[in-house]
């Protein structure tokens, strides 16, 4: 399988943003425009409070919808956070690992990384894994070896069976809400380098049906020439997922 084969995959983090009435307003307009869905995938990951009434206005369209963070325990006392399957049963089909926000400002470490693919992977969801460089690490020529880190602690229990329903996103941490995009040398370098990384670990076949997308301040204006990019399967876009104005186009990126 190759970049032609591989369904391009379009997907929006509200994360802390919107209220439930701009949510479910979004949701109806996107679905609307949708229709059958087709050739790419498309879909929303949304306060986990609003997942249940997102889903539930979904429901019937190929939208996806899911969660933008779990744990990776079933059950037990870990106040204030969401089991995967809970994310599950009010909904979601899909959910974040590793967003930046998660690692950076929350402080989550990479030995988390491979306990919550394996959780969200055992309850049904389908994980995007979220990876990328800082700016002090890209200018200290580290980006390589900080993806090989984040790599190697996501796909600790990875096996190469699990590689259809795992999407890599690759946002470099300085391109991230900034206005700053990578450009297309810096994201085609990263994406190579990433899937050569899969095919050394889970073999060809297996790494060939991964998608990696690319995040980072993904505009109307950009998604196109982002989208070109060989190594590109898809993009994450953060402020411009807010509004049907910014995100039709960039869903509609080849039209
Ligand atoms: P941005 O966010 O598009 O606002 O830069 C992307 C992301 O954090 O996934």
């Amino acid at each position: 399988m190759t970049r032609s084969t591989r369904k391009p995959y379009i997907a929006g983090n509200w994360k802390m943003n919107l209220d439930r009435a701009r949510s479910l307003d979004l949701i109806k307009t996107v679905k609307g425009r949708l229709g059958d869905g087709g050739d790419r995938e498309v879909a929303f990951f949304v306060p986990s409070i609003y997942l249940a009434d997102v889903s539930a206005v979904a429901q019937g369209s190929p939208l996806g919808v899911g969660g933008q963070n779990c744990w990776f325990e079933a059950n037990g006392a870990f106040t204030g956070e969401l089991a995967a399957r809970m994310l599950r049963e009010v909904g979601a089909d899909r959910v974040l690992v590793g967003h930046s926000e998660r690692r950076h400002v929350f402080h989550e470490p990479d030995e988390w990384m491979g306990r919550k693919l394996r959780a969200a992977l055992d309850s049904d969801l389908l994980p995007i894994y979220c990876i990328g460089e800082t700016l002090d690490e890209r200018k200290g020529n580290k980006t390589e070896r900080v993806l090989k880190r984040q790599l190697e602690s996501g796909f600790e229990k990875i096996r190469a069976e699990d590689a259809h329903r795992l999407t890599i996103a690759y946002e470099p941490v300085w391109a991230i809400g900034t206005g700053e995009t990578a450009t297309i040398e810096q994201v085609g370098q990263a994406h190579r380098s990433i899937r050569k990384w899969l095919v050394q670990r889970l073999g060809e076949d297996a790494a060939n049906l991964m998608r990696i997308l690319y995040g980072g301040s993904v505009k109307p204006d950009n998604a196109k020439e982002l989208m070109a990019i060989d190594s590109v399967d898809g993009l994450l876009v953060g402020g411009a997922s807010l509004q049907a104005e910014t995100f039709l186009p960039i869903i509609e990126y080849d039209r």
